[in-house]
């Protein structure tokens, strides 16, 4: 296939090395920074192009991986024919791209990306959507050639996953930096902390979850919650919300 990447971030990054790998064409890289669409495109192939205008018309798949809040503007930019035009985001619906083309669809990737760290495109779950169940058959072919997992969603349970992936990674990584903070704030060094990082996810490999709990929350000692929030209360954005997740980990528990 002859490939459009509308967007040089992390997605379009990894998405483009992918497709590259399986054998498609990188014809132009779109970006709003010129050194970014340069970057890509240096990358993988393609020519860097900021003018939305210039994009080759004619090629066989566009891709959108832009900020969420601009895929309906870059969208309605977008006079296409009949070519076969996706985005990539967890949240917006299918249909912001209604008018850019007769050919649309989803292509989520449902994992974590950063630029420079390399991840195996062929474990990333691919949930994809079509317009017509021959768009969707389509775009179930061209994930299978980058992933062995693949999975057809509508808009709505998409959705539905990208609010479980924000608290399964971004609120958790998140959780992992507020740490990185504490450790820091008394010279403690983030190596200390990272075995039990990575053992908290080894385990859900095997348990579930709700099952896999630990900690004084679910033990409810007291005394030990008490000398935290004694230990947090110069810290009010850490002590409150280490308040608030301590009471909805106690009400989750709480015996019926
Ligand atoms: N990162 C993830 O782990 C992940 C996973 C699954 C799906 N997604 C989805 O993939 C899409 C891209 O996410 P990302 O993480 O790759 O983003 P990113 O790395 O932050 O890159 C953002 C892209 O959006 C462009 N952009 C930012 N503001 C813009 C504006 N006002 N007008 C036009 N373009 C603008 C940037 O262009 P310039 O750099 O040229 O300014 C860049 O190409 C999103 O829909 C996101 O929900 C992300």
């Amino acid at each position: 296939m002859r490939v459009v990447l509308l967007g040089s971030g992390n997605v379009a990054t990894h998405l483009a090395k992918a497709l590259q790998k399986a054998g498609h064409e990188i014809v132009d890289v779109w970006s709003r920074r010129v050194e970014h669409a340069s970057r890509l495109a240096n990358a993988v192939g393609g020519v860097p192009i900021t003018d939305i205008r210039k994009v080759t018309t004619g090629a066989d798949l566009y891709i959108i991986a832009v900020k969420d809040d601009t895929i309906a503007e870059l969208a309605s930019q977008l006079h296409l024919q009949n070519e076969l035009i996706v985005h990539t985001s967890g949240s917006i619906h299918i249909n912001v791209l209604e008018t850019a083309s007769t050919v649309y669809g989803v292509f989520y990737p449902l994992q974590t990306f950063s630029k420079n760290r390399e991840v195996n495109f062929k474990d990333v779950t691919l949930c994809v959507e079509g317009c017509t169940p021959e768009v969707t058959a389509k775009l179930l072919s061209l994930a299978s050639q980058l992933s062995g997992k693949v999975v057809e969603l509508n808009s709505e349970k998409r959705m539905a996953i990208h609010v479980a992936a924000v608290f399964a990674c971004n609120f958790t990584n998140f959780m992992y930096a507020l740490s990185q903070k504490l450790l820091a704030d008394q010279n403690l060094d983030f190596e200390l902390i990272r075995p039990l990082i990575l053992e908290t996810a080894a385990k859900v490999q095997e348990l579930m979850p709700v099952e896999a709990q630990t900690g004084p929350a679910l033990r409810k000692d007291a005394i030990t919650i008490k000398e935290h929030r004694d230990f947090l209360k110069n810290q009010p954005n850490l002590l409150r919300l280490y308040e608030e997740l301590t009471k909805e980990i106690v009400n989750f528990y709480k015996p019926l």
